[in-house]
């Protein structure tokens, strides 16, 4: 049931990853949720009432001792985990043959490795509870796009995730891509405005992260691809 689940979400105190927590709690589940700003997560947890069911756990994701922390803390006080949302992520804006390389290790280490390291640390517990794994891609990982850096980690994280599928099926463990497309998140503030066009929100995306996880034992949805209407590519 609900009441007793427990997921831990990476980059949990904003955007996406906020509006998952949301779901989730207001569905009955606790939650704990990361990010390297402190700041940022005690503002999250401040707007939401500090309820019980949450907790916060500052940590880097491309940092193996800040994820094997986040999902000892959730174990130390839910006892249990669920769910893991590799939801940490961020773009450069900029590509291969005009952007400035000094941005890249980072977002290929939070991208890439990051959902990684998610996976290697919670899967014995996983593995205890038969749950799931729910990596958020994009729409980048499954469209090329002219120079695109960002796009190939998100290719990678497409890889990543049926790669990982066909390893953690056999113990019962789900395996879910969730790929949006244009989303009105924090994202955008470092490319300097939002795109253009009609943009989904957070929440509509969290409706689709939620409804995969919350499929009856047995049904493992694999991969949904999200775009707002008139997003072309
Ligand atoms: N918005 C879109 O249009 C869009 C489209 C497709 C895919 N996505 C993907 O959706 C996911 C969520 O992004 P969002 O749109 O919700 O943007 P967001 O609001 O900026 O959320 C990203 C979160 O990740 C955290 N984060 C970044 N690097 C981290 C790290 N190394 N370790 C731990 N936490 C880290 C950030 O907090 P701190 O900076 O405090 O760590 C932030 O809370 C990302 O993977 C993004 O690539 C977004």
């Amino acid at each position: 049931m609900a009441e007793n689940q427990v997921a831990l979400i990476t980059g949990g105190g904003s955007g996406i990853g906020a509006a998952v927590a949301r779901q989730l709690l207001d569905a009955g589940y606790r939650v704990a949720v990361t990010g390297r700003g402190k700041e940022r997560l005690d503002a999250f947890a401040q707007e939401l009432g500090r309820p019980e069911g949450l907790l916060t756990v500052p940590g880097d994701t491309a940092v193996y001792d800040d994820v094997r922390a986040a999902v000892g803390a959730t174990l130390g006080k839910f006892g249990r985990l669920d769910a893991v949302v590799a939801n940490a992520g961020f773009a450069t804006h900029d590509t291969v043959a005009e952007g400035d390389p000094a941005g890249w290790p980072d977002m290929v280490l939070t991208n890439v490795l990051g959902p990684a390291l998610l996976i290697r640390a919670s899967i014995d517990a996983l593995k205890e509870t038969r749950g799931r794994i729910v990596l958020v891609g994009s729409v980048a990982g499954f469209v090329p796009s002219p120079g695109n850096i960002y796009g190939a980690t998100k290719w990678a994280v497409t890889g990543l995730a049926e790669n990982t599928r066909r390893q953690v099926t056999e113990w019962g463990v789900g395996v879910t891509l969730i790929a949006p497309g244009r989303t009105e998140t924090p994202f955008w503030d470092t490319y300097g405005s939002l795109p253009p066009g009609h943009l989904l929100t957070a929440g509509q995306i969290a409706d689709s992260v939620v409804w995969a996880m919350r499929q009856p034992a047995g049904v493992d949805v694999n991969t949904v691809v999200v775009r707002p209407v008139g997003q072309p590519v």
